[in-house]
Parts: C-alpha cells; sequence; structure tokens
C-alpha cells in the first residue's frame, strides 16, 4: 500500500488536516483515514469552517490608478548619484499621464534598485541586452521606438561618449541607436568631467545629432566640497522639458489678427411664417471659424439660421437676413481678413406681408422681388475700412472656374474659394468639399485645386494659405 508523507502536502491542505484533526481529536494520519473511508462510502463531512484559502496568485498586481496615458517614455536612468533622482522624474512623467518603462545601465543598479523602479512605474524594468523574456522578439528595438520619447537621466559622462560616438554594447546604447524618437539627456556628472574637452566634444555632437539637452544646473556636488556645472536638473524640471518634446505648443500664425467670417444661408421673410432660403448648412463658414480661432485669431463669426453650435472662443452674431448680415458685417469692421462664406439670397421680397399671406379665390399673390446687398462687393470696394485680405466664395453648378474667375473680378475681393454645388456632389449640406482657390499671383489669376476633403480640411488648408500669405508677397491684393 502507498503511504502518505503529510509533509509533501500543499500549506494549506495541511492547515485543513491540522484543524480538523484537532477538532475530531484525532491524530493526523487517523483523520487521513477517516477522510478516505468517507469519501470511499460518500459522506465525507463538509470542508466548512476550514476552507482552504485562495490559491495565491503568482505576482502581485499593482493597482494602476489617474487617467489613461496620453503618452509614452522609455527612461533610461545611468549610473550616477543622481539616479535617485530619477524616481521622483517617474512620479512627475506619470503625473502628466505618462507612461514610464525604465532601462537601468549595470552601474544604475549600484544607485538604484529595479524593484523601486519597476513600483514606481508599475512596469517591468529592463536591465540586460540579452535577456531572454524581453529579448526573444528583439526588445530592445520595442523599447527604442514603442515610445514617444526617450529620456536618459542622468546622463552619466559615459553614457553621453557612447551615445556620440554610436556604441551598442548594453542595452541603454543599444536603445538609443535603434531610435528613431527625440531623446532628451539630462546630464549628471562631476563639474571637471563636463568640462572635459572630450565631453564638450561630445556635446556639440550630440547637439548636433538633434539629441535635446536639459541641464546640467550648478551647485554642490555629492562629493564633498566640490561645487560647479554638473548637477542633474531637478525632476520637475526634466518632466517640464519631456512635456514641451511630447506636446509642442500649436503654432498660432494667426496671433494678433482679427479675422471677420459670414456662413450659413440667410432667410428673407414672404410674411411672419414664410421665407425663401437656401440649403446652406453652414458647416464649411463654422470649420474656418474654428480654424482661424485655433490658429490664435479673433474670430467675429456672423451667421445665418444653422442648425449648428457655436465654435467654442468665437465671438458669433446670429442674423436671420441678408441686411442684417451686413449691417454687423459693417459693424466687425476693421479685420485684418474676411471670408465670406455665407450662401447670402440674392433677393427678398419687396412687399413682405405684415400678416400671413391667406389664400384667394383671386389665385397667388405676386412676390415682386428686389435685390439684396452684394456684402463681399460692398466690403472688397471700400476705400478706408477695406481688410487687407477679402476672400469670397463661389458656388456654382456651371463652368466652375470661369465663373468664379469673373466673381473675382466683378467682386473685387483677393483670393475666391469656388466649389461645385450641383446635387451630384453632395457639397450642400454634405461633409465634405472639393475646392479651388483662385488668386492672383505675380500679375496672373492662379488656379490652385485641392483634392475631395472634409470641410474642417478644407478650413485648416485655407487658414494655413492665409497665414502663408502674410510672408509670401507673390499673391497679390485686388487694389
Ligand atoms: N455674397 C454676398 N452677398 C450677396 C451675395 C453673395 O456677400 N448678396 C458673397 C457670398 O458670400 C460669396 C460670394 O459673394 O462669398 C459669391 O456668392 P455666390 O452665391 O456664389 O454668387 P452670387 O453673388 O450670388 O453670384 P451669381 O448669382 O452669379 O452666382
Amino acid at each position: 500500500m502507498a503511504s502518505l508523507t503529510i509533509r509533501k502536502l500543499d500549506e494549506h491542505v495541511k492547515t485543513y488536516l491540522r484543524l480538523r484533526s484537532a477538532k475530531n481529536r484525532r491524530s493526523v494520519e487517523e483523520e487521513v483515514r477517516v477522510i478516505l473511508r468517507e469519501l470511499i462510502e460518500g459522506r465525507e463531512e463538509p470542508l466548512t469552517p476550514f476552507a482552504a484559502p485562495p490559491a495565491p496568485s503568482s505576482a502581485p498586481t499593482l493597482q494602476r490608478t489617474g487617467a489613461a496615458p496620453e503618452a509614452s517614455v522609455t527612461l533610461i536612468i545611468g549610473g550616477g548619484i543622481a539616479a535617485y533622482k530619477s524616481l521622483d522624474l517617474i512620479r512627475r512623467l506619470k503625473e502628466r499621464r505618462v507612461e514610464v518603462r525604465c532601462v537601468l545601465t549595470k552601474a544604475a543598479q549600484q544607485f538604484v534598485t529595479p524593484l523601486a523602479v519597476s513600483a514606481l512605474s508599475h512596469e517591468r524594468v529592463y536591465t540586460d541586452l540579452f535577456d531572454p523574456q524581453s529579448e526573444f522578439d528583439a526588445g530592445h528595438i520595442r523599447l527604442a521606438r514603442d515610445c514617444d520619447l526617450i529620456v536618459v537621466a542622468p546622463a552619466t559622462a559615459d553614457l553621453m561618449a557612447k551615445i556620440a560616438n554610436g556604441h551598442a554594447d548594453d542595452l541603454a546604447s543599444a536603445i538609443l541607436l535603434a531610435t528613431n524618437r527625440k531623446v532628451l539627456l539630462a546630464p549628471a556628472m562631476n563639474p571637471l568631467m563636463w568640462n572635459n574637452a572630450a565631453t564638450r566634444r561630445n556635446v556639440t555632437q550630440l547637439q548636433r545629432d538633434g539629441l535635446v539637452l536639459i541641464g546640467p544646473n550648478s551647485g554642490e556636488m555629492a562629493e564633498a566640497g566640490e561645487a560647479g556645472v554638473g548637477r542633474m536638473s531637478e525632476a520637475i524640471e526634466i518632466a517640464n522639458a519631456a512635456e514641451r518634446l511630447l506636446r509642442p505648443p500649436v503654432p498660432k500664425p494667426l496671433a494678433g489678427k482679427r479675422v471677420l467670417i459670414t456662413a450659413g444661408p440667410t432667410h428673407e421673410p414672404i410674411d411672419p411664417v414664410r421665407y425663401i432660403a437656401n440649403r446652406s448648412s453652414g458647416k464649411q463658414g463654422f470649420a474656418i471659424a474654428a480654424a482661424a480661432q485655433a490658429a490664435g485669431a479673433e474670430v467675429i463669426l456672423v451667421s445665418g439660421p444653422v442648425d449648428l453650435d457655436d465654435p467654442q472662443g468665437v465671438t458669433v452674431k446670429h442674423v436671420e437676413s441678408a441686411r442684417q448680415m451686413l449691417e454687423q458685417v459693417q459693424a466687425a469692421l476693421p479685420a485684418d481678413i474676411a471670408i465670406f462664406a455665407a450662401a447670402v439670397a440674392d433677393w427678398r421680397v419687396a412687399n413682405e406681408g405684415e400678416q400671413k399671406l391667406k389664400k384667394t379665390s383671386a389665385g397667388m399673390p405676386p412676390l415682386q422681388l428686389v435685390e439684396n446687398p452684394d456684402i463681399l462687393a460692398t466690403i472688397s470696394k471700400l476705400t478706408d475700412k477695406r481688410p487687407p485680405l477679402v476672400i469670397g466664395f463661389a458656388a456654382e453648378t456651371e463652368h466652375l472656374i470661369d465663373n468664379a474667375k469673373s466673381k473675382l473680378a466683378r467682386k473685387g475681393c483677393d483670393w475666391i474659394v469656388a466649389n461645385d454645388v450641383s446635387p451630384a456632389t453632395g457639397v450642400m449640406g454634405g461633409d465634405r468639399n472639393t475646392v479651388h482657390l483662385i488668386s492672383r499671383k505675380n500679375g496672373e489669376i492662379a488656379v490652385d485645386s485641392w483634392p475631395v476633403m472634409t470641410k474642417e480640411q478644407v478650413a485648416i488648408e485655407l487658414v494655413a494659405h492665409i497665414a502663408k500669405s502674410a510672408t509670401d508677397k507673390s499673391r497679390e491684393p485686388a487694389s
């Protein structure tokens, strides 16, 4: 018969047996015999209150807190006394919603432990170029590329020399040689090392190669009695520098410019309940207003009745009719740039009914139409407050370019954005647009045809052209 060694049982089974045998005043060996007999006879005692504890999980899982990361950094920690600051740096980066994966050089492990780094980063720590766990699929390449930025802190004199000379004999240098991401170095070393001709050469080379340096600062060294330039920047300074590289400030090419835009249809009343309108949704004009605002301009949007939310940061004047639109446009002057994207009704009813028109036996009431003011032409022909750049739209259903060119001349504006609004294109009310930018260039009429784009893309492209025109003098104003 087989004999059973209690010692070889799992801990929780042993505990169960000990408690159960004590309760029943039997030896553990005797208790095992009873359990086996009960099992065979089908009447085993319920396990409670001695239920087995839950099996321990293989590794404790760290709780991730806070919002989802928005960027990721590979942080290479070099071997220097300043390595302790990199522990704070991990925290500072994570506060900024940056995911941090850390690599420790061999020397770094003399100053900070992989355990501390892993506990703070909530990630495994990488130390070895030939680690079979991460290198089975070229892990150093992933660490080099699956991130938005590489930060080296502290960047020791030795590590900087290796990067400057393209060495790749350990995990840190191999990552730095294999990366196509921006690299931020936070040097830390003794002032004599920092000022050494070899380090000076390496710094120049690294900057030429496009690496960015933060610090070092000047101050006391870890070595007693030594001071000078060589202290690693504080964690918060490095985190700020990393953030600037990860989220570069959005350029504001229209900062300081005042942009006036018209958008949407106009409604021309027939009587208190009826009006003449068109199919314009206002989407293109609203998109231009949002793009100009994002480019830093002060934007005034004069809009006819539309079903759109006011763009953020834009002053919106809501109007109904063409005459109200003209009034608001004139009130908004002066402006640096005026863009007339509205589909203004060409005519209004001369004899607008004060009461609702009724059906009578006399038949349909005659609607007498009169021409509306042409807002674009009026503003283009101003002598005093004419904006330096006036842009009109040409909504055409045939002979697009020819009609747009003659509109440019007739209205006296500087550029025309021509678009085909025939029903088949789906432009009116739709989300996409195919446009041609018509302008005067070196004395000639130039036509730039853009591919099909969303109305937002058209807006961004137009704003980019406007920003460029401030520096490109080949586009001539009409006057
Ligand atoms: N426009 C305007 N005021 C008007 C009519 C048009 O400001 N009363 C502007 C539009 O905002 C657009 C340009 O003039 O920037 C051309 O508009 P469009 O409707 O294409 O042309 P029309 O002037 O109506 O000319 P046509 O009837 O020949 O198409």
